[in-house]
């Protein structure tokens, strides 16, 4: 989320005519694809350990917050096997009608309708969790820190459930300040999971921030 200076309202921003609009810019597509692209090389980075597999095409990788489609198309352009989720039906439908176009038949790409916080998947099954623009929207409706917090944990501690042993996350979200990045951050690290943030532009407002971690238990 780079070019639009003012964030996003959720969910009004995402329903009905909202979701067209979404789906149809063609700067949208090209930020969300090339942040997407970046989550990548940031899952490869040699300080979040080395990786077990030599394919893309051997990884289960979850899209957290897919919206119309953009990032996980990219994923699914590398050849990774991928489950991609989002709460809102009126973003989901859009992916599910771009999904015959760019389904390769060799790999797994399934949409699901479902929330970041109570995600219906099994345990110890994905190598990689990626998140565009969406995370911070988990938030959402929590009045104070004391209920973020509590949801940030207990969405840090599904995430840790549904990894393989020394699964990666890339998150890249749009905190308000300092300590919202940090109460994002310590979610993490207070459950199970090693890590640090990329900011693109630490001086400014609007540069891109991106989380990585890795499952240290
Ligand atoms: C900026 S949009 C889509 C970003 C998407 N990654 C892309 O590449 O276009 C953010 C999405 O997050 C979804 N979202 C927000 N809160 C969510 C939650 N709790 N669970 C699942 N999806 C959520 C919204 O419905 C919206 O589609």
């Amino acid at each position: 989320m780079t070019r639009k200076k003012k964030l996003p309202r959720f969910p009004y921003d995402y329903l009905g005519n909202k979701a067209n609009e979404y789906n149809s810019q063609i700067w949208m597509e090209r930020n969300q694809k090339e942040t997407s692209y970046r989550c990548i090389n940031y899952l490869f980075d040699p300080k979040l350990g080395e990786n077990i597999h030599q394919e893309y095409s051997e990884y289960m990788i979850l899209d957290l917050g897919c919206g119309t489609g953009y990032s996980s198309e990219i994923l699914v352009d590398f050849g990774f096997n991928v489950v991609a989720i989002d709460l809102l039906e009126d973003m989901l439908l859009k992916a599910n009608e771009k999904k015959e176009e760019i389904l390769n038949k060799e790999i797994v790409y399934e949409l699901i309708l479902a929330n970041i916080n109570k995600l219906p998947l099994r345990n110890n099954s994905f190598d990689f969790i990626v998140s565009v623009s969406a995370y911070n929207f988990i938030t959402y409706g929590k009045k104070n820190n004391n209920e973020k917090i509590k949801v940030l944990n207990n969405t840090a501690i599904q995430l840790n459930r549904i990894l393989k042993e020394n699964g990666k996350i890339i998150i890249e979200f749009y905190p308000s300040n300092e300590n919202e990045l940090n109460l994002f951050l310590d979610s993490f690290k207070n459950n199970n999971f090693d890590g640090f943030v990329i900011k693109d532009k630490p001086q400014q407002k609007g540069g891109q921030t991106f989380l990585l971690l890795r499952k240290i238990q």
